[in-house]
């Protein structure tokens, strides 16, 4: 006889494994649905751990005080169902517990569906919900497979700051970091916490520059911040950015491939997953049987399209020429020297990529960033070494380049940018970036890297449009409420 009670099981370890002791089994969760018949009760019990619930058999007595939401305790056996169908197997009650109860008047989580506009409102609670609980465990499960990832080719992992005091990428986009009460930490200096203007970071790629210059290749999943007043499925104010930096690489190729081992990586080990398999085959709330198969169809389609090989390679010029065509199908017009819109990006996407995601490269000089490396190629357009990656829908994931790494056309490409005076000569002419300079000065070499749009990318793999589902607690222009 036992003297102890047994350790609570979780719910998918329960689905997934038969239990050692199938008469003495406990498990913690939380009701999500509660089904009362005459002779018994019916609840549908969940704890975060599997998309798919496990069916727990309980008295009408048991049953009463029970309601979407209660925290519970449940002891009991594990007995085959008799409706293998629906559930293999289901927990016959014998003892309950309530750890928490819940008010069912007052709580907004019910059995029924929530669309995903209501359920932004309450962002501290829908992640109770099956759907987005298995979502932080898709991330979870993402970002274990990227360590190893770049464990296995050696990379570093590193932690950039947040606070900068220059802007990456030149867009103007910046947040400025501010005292609640300006000036009170500072009294004798200029007013300001940190003596001079600072930032939210919007990229970690000019520090990652300087620790590649130290231990070879490193890599970092840091939250990036950008005040686009851009409200699309696409954009946050506040987002994770995964960026790679490799020293000692000559070929923007090797950079290109680099993305496509590390997405191939991460998406078999994701599919091999019990989570990625969740996503792609598992009963969403609100589901008809006919979407969610079209939906399991199409993740499918993305999985193994980021899971086959040699994705296609096409240059700006290449697809400006390939979009010419079709002008009047967009409302901007594709012009070689403007940036690429997202409906060109997307009609690329799918009609280059055929499932696969696709490489865009070397864009005008005009319209990147002042660190990008002039292409060698025709001398007529100026392009530079770089590279975004596109996919159906969701359309830029990755952005990347080889870097200027030469001191003197670094410092006249600064100059073109206004980042620094036309006849800079002291230390002081160099400004917030001096430092970045600096990196030129010793042992510089031909270096490259790219930043992954994280949360671009899972909601690309698990299908969900937008990208305000996938960030726990979203911010964009306008809303940041808790
Ligand atoms: O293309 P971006 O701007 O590239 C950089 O910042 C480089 N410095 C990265 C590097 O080379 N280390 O941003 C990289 C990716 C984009 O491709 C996109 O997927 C994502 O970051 N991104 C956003 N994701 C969500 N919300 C936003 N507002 C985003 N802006 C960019
Ligand atoms: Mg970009």
């Amino acid at each position: 006889p036992r003297s102890y009670a047994p350790a609570p099981l979780s719910v998918a370890h329960l689905l997934d494994t038969p239990p050692p002791d199938p008469d003495n089994v406990t498990v913690n969760g939380f009701i999500r649905s509660i089904r009362n018949q005459k002779q018994r009760s019916f609840a549908s019990v969940g704890d975060g751990s599997s998309l798919e619930p496990l069916q727990a058999l309980l008295t009408p007595e048991q049953a009463q005080n029970l309601s979407t939401g209660t925290a519970v305790r449940l002891t009991g056996s594990w007995r085959p169902s008799p409706n293998p169908k629906a559930q293999s197997h289901e927990l016959h009650v014998v003892g309950l517990d309530i750890l928490g109860s819940a008010d069912s008047a007052t709580f907004p989580l019910q059995k029924k569906y929530h669309s995903p506009e209501f359920l932004r409102t309450i962002p501290h609670l829908r992640t109770r919900t099956p759907f987005n609980s298995t979502l932080l465990r898709f991330r979870s499960q993402s970002i274990a497979q990227v360590t190893d990832f770049f464990a296995g080719r050696d990379f570093t992992q590193t932690h950039p700051p947040i606070i900068t005091s220059s802007d990456c990428e030149g867009a103007g986009e910046v947040f400025s970091v501010e005292t609640a009460e300006k000036g009170r930490a500072t009294a004798e200096s200029d007013g300001s916490f940190f003596r001079s203007p600072k930032y939210l970071t919007v990229s970690s790629q000019l520090h990652l520059e300087a620790l590649a210059q130290s231990v070879g290749s490193v890599w970092t999943l840091s939250p990036t911040f950008r005040a686009e007043k851009s409200e699309t499925a696409r954009h946050l104010s506040e987002f994770y950015m995964l960026e790679a930096e490799v020293n000692f690489v000559e070929e923007m190729e090797e950079v290109m491939s680099l993305v496509e081992d590390m997405l191939r990586h991460l998406t078999k080990g994701l599919y091999n997953s019990r989570v990625g398999q969740e996503l792609l085959h598992g009963k969403r709330s609100g589901d008809q049987a006919e979407e969610a198969s079209k939906r399991s169809e199409e993740l499918e389609r993305r999985w193994q399209g980021m899971m086959s090989e040699s994705w296609p390679r096409i240059t700006y010029t290449e697809a400006i020429s390939l979009l010419e065509p079709h002008s009047e199908k967009f409302e901007h017009v594709p012009k070689w020297g403007s940036g690429l819109q997202a409906e060109h990006e997307r009609f690329i996407a799918s009609t280059v990529g055929n499932g696969q995601p696709v490489f865009v490269t070397n864009y005008p000089k005009a319209i990147k960033p002042f660190y990008m490396l002039p292409s060698s190629t025709d001398g007529s357009r100026e392009t530079v070494d770089c590279f975004d990656l596109l996919v159906p829908e969701v359309c830029e994931i990755v952005g990347g380049s080889m870097r200027e790494h030469r001191l003197e056309p670094l410092l006249s490409s600064m100059r073109e940018h206004g980042l620094i005076p036309p006849n800079a000569s002291s230390a002081e002419d160099l400004g917030t970036l001096k430092w970045y300079i600096d990196l030129r000065r010793w042992g510089s070499v031909p270096h490259g890297g790219f930043g992954l749009g994280f949360d671009r990318l899972l909601g690309y793999l698990s299908g969900v449009p937008n990208i305000r589902e996938i960030v726990t607690f979203p911010r964009w222009v306008g809303r940041c409420d808790c």
